[in-house]
């Protein structure tokens, strides 16, 4: 098989969470443990992108270097794979540049992430109109950076969740604008599925889980003790509905709490749910439960071990922004002969 270059990002906002594992974080060691010599796996922290929400800077920096000891802690090996900030390599900034000069603004307003945003911002005045002015033009034009990220290192495969699909269809349109106005420099990467559907928020299944979400108790931490994982998804909201079937239209917190089960036992969902046909929401939660904390027992005790390592994790993001920039510094030489400058 042609040798690939993999590609993805997590921001450091916070700890990842059970939706950032099964959704993305998995698949990347799986994809290092199925990969080729000759493969390249380029893994990068995008600290720029996390300005695009307001941040609090101590809690920032200290979630920055902790995200790079959570890769390491699912079983990332730095040997095999490239793992960097990419807030540490200038290149990334200078290429989205370059693409948000090429880059209609019409593309990016039907973003679904950027409508999500949009829906979120009402005008004071008039409910029923949204109001640009309170959103930032980073969160307008944050997926050319991630086209940046990716185009950057020539990437062929992006493994990221479903909820960052359509940023990779625009990756792919920016790059063919480039090849096609400039010369052709860019490979279209492809988009890897994990097998995981999105995972839903527990405290509201209409949302994803995620990062951002004020309310702690709508997502499983990477560092959340056998205690904590248990009382998260008792009180994980499903419906009144009697007995246990696999609907995500009609039934979005039960069919989450199903889907997260089959994600740790590798079976459908809707299989899982033939199991517990006779039964109830309080037996399914149970053997979640038991399966979450099984899954995440190794990673959260690794991480809780190589966080204190402070003097490792910054050799580590060194050494790994230093193999970064060799090749986005080749890209950069192409690129910028190709615009002219
Ligand atoms: P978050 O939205 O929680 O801040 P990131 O934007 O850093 O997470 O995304 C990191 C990776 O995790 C991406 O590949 C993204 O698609 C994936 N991901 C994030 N949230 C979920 C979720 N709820 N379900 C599945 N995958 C997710
Ligand atoms: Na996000």
């Amino acid at each position: 098989r042609k040798s690939r270059v993999i590609f993805s990002g997590i921001q450091p906002t916070g700890t990842p969470h059970l939706g950032n594992f099964l959704g993305a974080l998995q698949n990347w060691v799986r994809l290092q443990e199925d990969s080729q010599p000759e493969d390249v796996l380029i893994y990068s922290i995008v600290g720029w992108h996390s300005l695009t929400l307001p941040q609090n800077p101590h809690a920032l920096a200290v979630a920055r270097r902790e995200m790079l000891a959570a890769l390491l802690a699912i079983g990332l090996d730095p040997k095999r794979v490239i793992i960097f900030h990419q807030d540490d390599n200038p290149h990334h900034t200078d290429l989205s540049w370059v693409f948000n000069c090429i880059t209609p603004v019409g593309k990016l307003r039907r973003m679904t992430t950027w409508k999500a945003r949009l829906a979120t911002s009402r005008n004071a005045k008039d409910e029923s109109e949204v109001d640009e002015s309170m959103l930032n033009t980073g969160l307008f034009t944050y997926p050319v950076l991630q086209a940046a990220d990716i185009l950057l290192y020539k990437a062929t495969h992006v493994p990221v969740g479903e909820d960052q699909k359509q940023h990779i269809e625009l990756a792919r349109d920016i790059g063919d604008n480039f090849n096609r106005t400039f010369r052709d420099l860019f490979p279209l990467p492809a988009y890897i599925a994990t097998p995981t559907r999105r995972v839903l928020s527990l405290k509201d299944p209409t949302s994803k889980m995620s990062k951002s979400s004020p309310d702690i108790s709508s997502r499983i931490l990477l560092t959340d003790s056998e205690k904590e994982i248990r009382t998260k998804i008792r009180s994980a909201v499903t419906d009144s509905i009697t007995g246990v079937t696999y609907d995500p239209a009609t039934r979005p917190g039960t069919s989450n709490l199903l889907s997260i089960l089959g994600a740790c036992t590798n079976e459908e969902p809707a299989v899982v749910a033939k199991r517990f046909e006779s039964k109830g929401h309080g037996d399914l939660k149970a053997d979640v439960a038991d399966a979450v904390v099984a899954l995440l027992e190794r990673p959260r005790t690794e991480f809780e071990r190589l966080r204190g390592e402070e003097a490792y994790i910054t050799r580590i993001a060194k050494e790994g922004v230093e193999k970064a920039m060799v090749r986005s510094g080749a890209t950069m030489r192409e690129v910028r002969h190709s615009v002219g400058l």
